[in-house]
């Protein structure tokens, strides 16, 4: 398979995410198409995110070439691209990771950024081996059935995945029994792209509307929940795609492990805790109209957050290509358990 993301000839090929599941690639020439990828999901996926982020500024660099290079005005395009999404921590933190090289050419940070986007390869491949071993030692050497939500797999990344890099090398060993697939409501990531990438790997999956979750994990029929994550705060607060948190209560409910797997890129110090994330709000019409179709009232609106903050006293373990975190035993060893921060949901319009 080809990568999501690839530099060709001085433009940004990716897969256009919209169309999945068709397969298409679309050609990016310039910042303005980079931004607009980015709004509309073209592009999505926090590790893929910052693979674009650190590409889109070579691509800033490369364009500017053309017309005599002005490192100030790259500067000011890596902040646009920067702030096109604002809950992933990678997008930020890969456009500050070539910013330095910005000084020195369009070469330097295209190499700047390569060098980034075989970092994100390495860490994922890594990972998975990782989290591998961790669901074994939690479920057993036995065909397991695991529940993901959204997609966290190779289109979410460059190659490889995280949540589905694990699926990946657990099937390997025919260690998967069933993988249950949340459809993600509104966008279908579920649906539409991790059912994707398992179909083309071969991997059983069942596809269920995110409702049926927590019903399906309190019956005693889910070994594990496995999850990406867009930004993990430095107490731990797991920020993901809207309607994980529910899986995360009903995976403590059931005592069964909910494991969060994910670069150490995607780990924010600088975030105290979940309520400090910017939860993006998307347009109402994601959820109000399906297939173009309007299916609400014309008078009613819709409130349209893309993510959710999960308190780290329900995460069993965050799985980095460098180490395995679980923090509730951190809370516990740093004197009894935290209070759980809880995020302020803005609601949007006149309630
Ligand atoms: O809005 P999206 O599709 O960019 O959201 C993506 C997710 O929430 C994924 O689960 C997350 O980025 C983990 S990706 C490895």
């Amino acid at each position: 398979m080809r990568r999501t993301i690839e530099w060709i000839d001085g433009h940004v090929d990716v897969v256009d995410q919209t169309a999945l599941p068709q397969q298409r690639r679309v050609a990016l020439h310039t910042v303005n198409e980079v931004v607009d990828a980015i709004h509309r999901l073209v592009v999505r996926g926090a590790p893929a995110l910052g693979a674009m982020g650190a590409l889109g500024v070579a691509l800033a660099a490369a364009r500017s070439a053309d017309q005599g290079y002005d490192p100030e005005a790259v500067r000011t395009d890596a902040r646009r691209i920067a702030a096109a999404r604002p809950t992933a921590a990678h997008l930020k933190w890969a456009v500050q990771q070539v910013l330095p090289a910005v000084a020195h050419g369009p070469a330097a940070v295209l190499d700047a950024a390569a060098a980034l986007v075989e970092a994100d390869v390495r860490a994922c491949a890594t990972l998975s081996r990782l989290g591998a071993a961790l669901l074994r030692s939690y479920v057993g050497d036995r065909p397991m059935v695991l529940h993901t939500h959204c997609n966290a797999g190779a289109l979410a990344c460059v190659e490889w995945g995280t949540a589905l890099g694990i699926v990946r090398a657990l099937h390997a060993d025919s260690l998967i029994s069933m993988v249950v697939v949340g459809e993600t409501r509104p966008l279908l990531q579920g649906s539409r792209i991790t059912a994707f990438e398992l179909a083309q790997l071969g991997v059983p999956h069942q596809i269920m509307i995110d409702a049926a979750g927590p019903g399906l994990i309190a019956s005693g029929q889910v070994d594990a929940v496995i999850v990406g994550a867009d930004r993990i705060a430095a107490n731990y607060d797991v920020v993901n795609k809207v309607g994980t948190y529910p899986l995360a209560l009903a995976a403590a409910r059931a005592g069964i492990p909910f494991v969060v797997a994910a670069p150490t890129a995607t780990l924010d110090p600088d975030t105290p805790t979940g309520a400090e994330v910017t939860i993006e709000y998307r347009d109402p019409d994601e959820v109000l109209l399906v297939g173009g179709w309007r299916m609400a009232p014309a008078e009613s609106t819709a409130f349209n957050p893309a993510f959710d903050v999960t308190p780290a006293d329900l995460v069993t373990a965050i799985v980095t290509e460098s180490r395995v975190i679980e923090p509730s035993r951190v809370t516990e060893s740093a004197g009894g358990v935290q209070p759980v921060t809880v995020p302020a949901m803005r609601l949007v319009g006149a309630y």
